[in-house]
């Protein structure tokens, strides 16, 4: 346990985060043909090789999550991905669940599946060098949604999957997504993640999750992208604080957020202002602040990702361009952890 304990730490390490980098064929097909790069498994290997192989990618970077087929993908050298990553002390990670399907009985929810023969393929992956995992349940806010069953066959899958995992000395990253999309304001975005996260616990704790070798990855509370309502960064931090604080059980390892669709220098900037509000002494209802034990770090996909993809567009000739924008945002990202990211490093970032 302890070894699982300490690869939990080593991926919060102070100052980096996650490169979720694990998008199914599909996903990753979808976001090549937006820049119009064609489709193909040599297209992905060659985005996911310009990723890994980036110059000085673990000054900023703890872990990167990856997809089954990246597992065995190599460099055009012939360098298999994750020896590039543990070679530059980047551990290793993998997506297990195999994506939500409708759940039945629920017009329009879905229920993230996986877990036939999850325990076989968690001893594959180990043996491969994986370190870590994830699993990702998406809950979208609506009408009357996310219903009670919605919320409590994804929480009880997520804790069935993270047992799983540690029983295999895997360290689970839980990911409950609380979809952006929709007209939803600040206010129900944080009672919904609110809710979502009590019966994740509640389930982890039923079913023995260790939560000292255990990251959670949720999403921040905001409000829905189709809403009118405009956040500022502090009232954000103190949403999502504040919610995390009274459902997330001090002993969980960090947190680790997702961008779920931000703009890329939005998302680093609200999680600045996270880390921000955690460091302050303010009072909020005239009581202190929670303040609270875990390190917030980023597990971001695209907004890691995205300027990279853009400026890259399929073109080798770029590839040092679109390493140098990853580098920065990842860079970005890092010091936001530690509330010390300004506009300004943008700014001169855009100078790459
Ligand atoms: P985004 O940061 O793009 O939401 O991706 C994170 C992720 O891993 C989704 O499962």
């Amino acid at each position: 346990m302890n070894s699982l304990i300490a690869t939990a730490r080593a991926l919060m390490n102070r100052g980096k985060g996650l490169l979720a980098m694990d998008e199914s064929v599909g996903t990753c097909n979808r976001r090549l043909g937006e820049f119009g790069i064609a489709q193909t498994e040599e297209s992905r290997r060659r985005y996911r090789e310009l990723l890994v192989t980036a110059p000085g990618l673990s000054d900023s970077i703890s872990g990167a999550i990856l997809f089954d087929e990246t597992l065995q993908q190599r460099t055009q050298d012939g360098v298999l991905f994750i020896d590039v990553l543990r070679r530059n002390g980047i551990l290793v990670g993998i997506k297990v669940d195999v994506g939500a399907k409708a759940l039945a009985g629920h017009p329009g929810e879905r229920v993230t599946e996986g877990l036939d023969g999850l325990r076989e393929r968690l001893a594959h992956y180990s043996s491969l060098g994986a370190r870590f995992a994830k699993w990702r349940a998406v809950l979208a806010i609506g009408d009357g949604l996310p219903g009670p069953a919605c919320t409590l066959v994804n929480a009880h899958a997520l804790a069935r999957y993270a047992t799983l995992c540690q029983e295999a000395k895997i360290v689970p990253i839980v990911e409950p997504e609380v979809l952006m999309e929709g007209v939803h304001t600040l206010a129900r975005c944080g009672e919904v993640t609110a809710e979502v996260l009590h019966h994740v616990f509640d389930q982890c704790y039923r079913q023995g999750v260790i939560l000292e070798a255990m990251i959670l990855k949720p999403n921040m509370v905001l409000p829905g992208v189709s809403s009118t309502e405009a956040s500022t960064l502090d009232e954000i931090a103190d949403a999502t604080i504040g919610c995390l604080a009274r459902a997330v059980p001090a002993a969980v390892a960090g947190v680790a957020f997702l961008s779920g669709g931000q703009p890329a220098q939005l998302a680093t900037a609200r999680l600045n202002a996270l880390n921000l509000r955690t460091n302050s002494s303010r009072t909020v209802h005239e009581v202190p602040f929670p303040s609270i034990p875990w390190p917030l770090t980023f597990s971001f996909g695209r907004a890691l990702q995205q300027p990279a993809l853009s400026l890259w567009a399929g073109c080798d000739a770029n590839r040092d361009v679109a390493q140098r924008a990853l580098l920065h945002r990842a860079r970005c990202n890092g010091a936001a952890t530690r509330g010390a990211y300004r506009s300004a490093m943008d700014m001169e970032g855009l100078a790459i």
